[in-house]
Protein backbone atom coordinates (compact mmCIF):
# COMPACT_ATOMS: atom_id res chain seq x y z
CA UNK A 1 0.00 0.00 0.00
CA UNK A 2 3.22 2.42 -0.19
CA UNK A 3 3.10 3.85 -3.28
CA UNK A 4 -0.78 3.97 -2.67
CA UNK A 5 -0.03 6.30 0.10
CA UNK A 6 2.38 8.48 -1.78
CA UNK A 7 -0.47 8.42 -4.53
CA UNK A 8 -2.80 9.43 -1.85
CA UNK A 9 -1.10 12.41 -0.76
CA UNK A 10 -0.93 13.72 -4.94
CA UNK A 11 -5.27 13.16 -4.80
CA UNK A 12 -5.39 15.20 -0.91
CA UNK A 13 -3.22 18.08 -2.60
CA UNK A 14 -5.52 18.91 -5.21
CA UNK A 15 -8.35 19.65 -2.66
CA UNK A 16 -9.49 21.86 -0.51
CA UNK A 17 -9.87 21.50 2.80
CA UNK A 18 -13.29 21.57 3.49
CA UNK A 19 -16.35 19.10 3.65
CA UNK A 20 -17.49 19.71 0.27
CA UNK A 21 -14.46 18.21 -1.12
CA UNK A 22 -15.58 14.55 0.27
CA UNK A 23 -17.57 13.03 -2.29
CA UNK A 24 -14.73 14.14 -5.12
CA UNK A 25 -12.06 13.03 -3.16
CA UNK A 26 -13.74 9.29 -2.66
CA UNK A 27 -14.09 9.48 -6.48
CA UNK A 28 -10.86 10.13 -7.49
CA UNK A 29 -9.07 7.58 -4.89
CA UNK A 30 -11.71 4.76 -6.17
CA UNK A 31 -10.79 5.70 -9.89
CA UNK A 32 -7.01 5.76 -8.32
CA UNK A 33 -6.99 2.11 -6.69
CA UNK A 34 -10.45 0.08 -7.65
CA UNK A 35 -12.10 0.45 -4.39
CA UNK A 36 -11.66 2.27 -0.78
CA UNK A 37 -9.82 0.84 1.81
CA UNK A 38 -9.39 1.72 5.41
CA UNK A 39 -5.97 3.03 4.97
CA UNK A 40 -7.35 5.69 2.36
CA UNK A 41 -10.66 6.57 4.29
CA UNK A 42 -7.83 7.18 7.52
CA UNK A 43 -6.06 9.60 5.06
CA UNK A 44 -9.02 11.54 4.13
CA UNK A 45 -10.10 11.67 7.78
CA UNK A 46 -6.92 13.08 8.68
CA UNK A 47 -7.06 15.75 5.64
CA UNK A 48 -10.56 16.83 5.89
CA UNK A 49 -10.94 16.63 10.31
CA UNK A 50 -13.82 14.16 10.45
CA UNK A 51 -13.70 11.03 12.09
CA UNK A 52 -13.63 7.71 9.88
CA UNK A 53 -17.48 6.98 11.04
CA UNK A 54 -18.55 10.19 9.24
CA UNK A 55 -16.59 8.89 6.07
CA UNK A 56 -18.33 5.72 6.05
CA UNK A 57 -21.78 7.35 6.55
CA UNK A 58 -21.68 9.52 4.00
CA UNK A 59 -19.69 7.27 1.46
CA UNK A 60 -22.17 4.23 2.02
CA UNK A 61 -25.05 6.46 1.18
CA UNK A 62 -23.61 6.17 -2.22
CA UNK A 63 -23.85 2.88 -3.85
CA UNK A 64 -20.98 3.88 -6.45
CA UNK A 65 -18.43 3.44 -3.70
CA UNK A 66 -16.99 0.01 -3.28
CA UNK A 67 -15.19 -0.48 0.14
CA UNK A 68 -13.98 -4.49 -1.11
CA UNK A 69 -11.45 -4.61 -4.02
CA UNK A 70 -12.69 -5.86 -7.38
CA UNK A 71 -11.76 -9.72 -7.87
CA UNK A 72 -10.42 -10.77 -11.45
CA UNK A 73 -13.47 -11.64 -12.70
CA UNK A 74 -16.97 -9.41 -11.95
CA UNK A 75 -20.13 -11.71 -12.72
CA UNK A 76 -22.99 -9.41 -13.08
CA UNK A 77 -26.79 -10.74 -12.22
CA UNK A 78 -29.36 -8.97 -14.23
CA UNK A 79 -32.27 -8.26 -11.40
CA UNK A 80 -34.46 -6.44 -13.82
CA UNK A 81 -38.28 -7.63 -14.62
CA UNK A 82 -37.86 -9.20 -17.88
CA UNK A 83 -34.67 -10.87 -15.82
CA UNK A 84 -36.62 -10.86 -12.88
CA UNK A 85 -39.30 -13.24 -13.96
CA UNK A 86 -37.29 -15.35 -15.25
CA UNK A 87 -35.70 -16.41 -12.46
CA UNK A 88 -32.45 -13.92 -12.13
CA UNK A 89 -33.43 -13.67 -8.10
CA UNK A 90 -32.85 -17.65 -8.29
CA UNK A 91 -29.68 -17.21 -10.37
CA UNK A 92 -27.82 -14.97 -7.81
CA UNK A 93 -28.47 -16.72 -4.97
CA UNK A 94 -27.03 -20.30 -6.66
CA UNK A 95 -23.96 -18.01 -7.10
CA UNK A 96 -23.71 -16.69 -4.21
CA UNK A 97 -24.26 -20.34 -3.08
CA UNK A 98 -21.90 -21.51 -5.64
CA UNK A 99 -19.18 -19.14 -4.77
CA UNK A 100 -19.58 -18.52 -1.17
CA UNK A 101 -20.22 -14.49 -1.07
CA UNK A 102 -23.17 -12.44 -1.03
CA UNK A 103 -24.02 -9.86 -3.66
CA UNK A 104 -21.24 -7.22 -3.99
CA UNK A 105 -18.59 -9.31 -1.75
CA UNK A 106 -15.15 -11.06 -3.44
CA UNK A 107 -14.69 -14.23 -3.04
CA UNK A 108 -11.21 -14.75 -0.54
CA UNK A 109 -9.16 -15.62 -3.62
CA UNK A 110 -9.88 -12.90 -5.60
CA UNK A 111 -11.11 -14.98 -8.50
CA UNK A 112 -14.72 -13.25 -8.77
CA UNK A 113 -16.87 -10.51 -7.35
CA UNK A 114 -20.39 -10.61 -7.54
CA UNK A 115 -23.04 -7.85 -8.01
CA UNK A 116 -26.28 -7.46 -9.06
CA UNK A 117 -28.04 -4.63 -11.89
CA UNK A 118 -31.32 -3.10 -12.53
CA UNK A 119 -31.04 -3.99 -16.65
CA UNK A 120 -28.35 -4.79 -18.83
CA UNK A 121 -29.99 -3.81 -21.40
CA UNK A 122 -30.71 -7.27 -23.42
CA UNK A 123 -33.96 -8.44 -21.97
CA UNK A 124 -34.89 -10.68 -24.94
CA UNK A 125 -32.45 -12.77 -23.41
CA UNK A 126 -33.78 -13.32 -19.95
CA UNK A 127 -32.41 -14.34 -17.65
CA UNK A 128 -28.89 -12.59 -17.86
CA UNK A 129 -25.75 -12.93 -16.27
CA UNK A 130 -22.44 -10.92 -17.28
CA UNK A 131 -18.93 -12.06 -16.88
CA UNK A 132 -16.76 -9.01 -17.32
CA UNK A 133 -17.48 -8.26 -20.44
CA UNK A 134 -19.34 -11.35 -21.79
CA UNK A 135 -23.25 -11.36 -21.80
CA UNK A 136 -24.70 -14.59 -21.51
CA UNK A 137 -28.19 -15.37 -22.06
CA UNK A 138 -30.89 -17.68 -21.23
CA UNK A 139 -29.00 -18.61 -18.54
CA UNK A 140 -30.05 -21.55 -15.94
CA UNK A 141 -28.65 -22.83 -12.52
CA UNK A 142 -27.62 -25.54 -13.71
CA UNK A 143 -24.97 -23.52 -16.30
CA UNK A 144 -22.98 -21.95 -13.85
CA UNK A 145 -20.86 -24.79 -12.80
CA UNK A 146 -19.35 -24.89 -16.37
CA UNK A 147 -19.65 -21.24 -17.12
CA UNK A 148 -17.28 -20.64 -14.35
CA UNK A 149 -15.11 -22.90 -15.42
CA UNK A 150 -13.71 -20.64 -18.47
CA UNK A 151 -12.80 -17.75 -16.10
CA UNK A 152 -9.17 -18.18 -13.53
S1 LIG B 1 -34.20 -7.00 -17.50
FE1 LIG B 1 -32.41 -8.19 -17.63
S2 LIG B 1 -31.48 -7.45 -19.41
FE2 LIG B 1 -33.16 -6.17 -19.16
Amino acid sequence: MESGISSMAGILKEFPVEPGSLIPILQKSQKEFGFISPQVVERIAAFLKMTENEIYGVASFYSQFRFIPKGRHTITVCLGTACHVRGGAILLEALERHLEIKTGECTPDRRFDLDAVACLGCCALAPVVKIDNNIYGNMAVIKIKELLEKYE
